[in-house]
């Protein structure tokens, strides 16, 4: 059955480009990003690579580790970052893992045979410190990943999961943030001491609490 929010990422060892891994001690303490390719030697997946590398500072900021997966075996995954770091300008500095036996690909159902037999889709999986799952992405083959965005989402999940807040369509980090619905009014003076903006009974706004 496919993982849902909530669930435990379930655990693994596998072949990857740093090392053999065990991943949930891998992942230590804090949060983890789990990310599906296609296939090695293609241009999109290429791209992303590239893309997530030189994001790593950032990831590193939020205490993220990123790790990424293709069913293509570890010799294919070292000559592929070859070419990843000399058309992308970056020095890879995440692991991939090596699933040719699917194992991973299956545990996560990142495999949809309706889209294609054999190679995986594009899947996020968002794990907490609590090694739930807080967000999964599922992206054709066809789309690249905004890496940015999924950033983005960290900093929401970052931030949710420490104040009673929620943040609204397109919100950016600094931005106003909604109080969830289940703070009463009452509470708002000691629970948001930056204030609130009460636009309708159930949507009231606070300046974002940690910035
Ligand atoms: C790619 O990563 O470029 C790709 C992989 C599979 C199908 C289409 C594109």
């Amino acid at each position: 059955m496919a993982l849902r929010l909530g669930d435990t990422a379930p655990n693994f060892t596998a072949e990857t480009t740093e090392g053999t891994i065990d991943f949930h001690q891998w992942l230590g303490t804090g949060w983890g990003i789990l990310f599906s390719h296609p296939a090695d030697f293609t241009p999109v997946c290429t791209t992303e690579l590239g893309a997530a590398a030189k994001l790593k500072p950032e990831f590193d900021k939020r205490s993220v580790k990123c790790v990424a997966i293709s069913v293509d075996p570890l010799s294919s995954h070292q000559g592929w970052i070859g070419d990843i770091n000399e058309t992308q300008s970056c020095s890879m500095n995440f692991p991939i893992i090596a699933d040719p036996d699917r194992t991973v690909s299956n545990l996560y159902d990142m495999i949809h045979p309706n889209a294609d037999s054999t190679f995986t889709v594009r899947s996020v999986f968002v794990i907490g410190p609590d090694k739930k799952v807080k967000l999964t992405l599922t992206y054709p083959a066809s789309t690249g990943r905004n890496f940015l965005e999924i950033l983005r989402v960290i900093d929401s999940l970052q931030l949710t999961a420490q104040f009673r807040v929620a943040t609204p369509a397109n919100w950016e980090n600094g931005n106003d943030c909604i109080i969830t619905p289940a703070v009463k009014d009452a509470e708002i003076p000691a629970l948001f001491p930056k204030g609130a903006r009460h636009v309708k009974p159930y949507l009231r706004y606070t300046p974002q609490p940690n910035r």
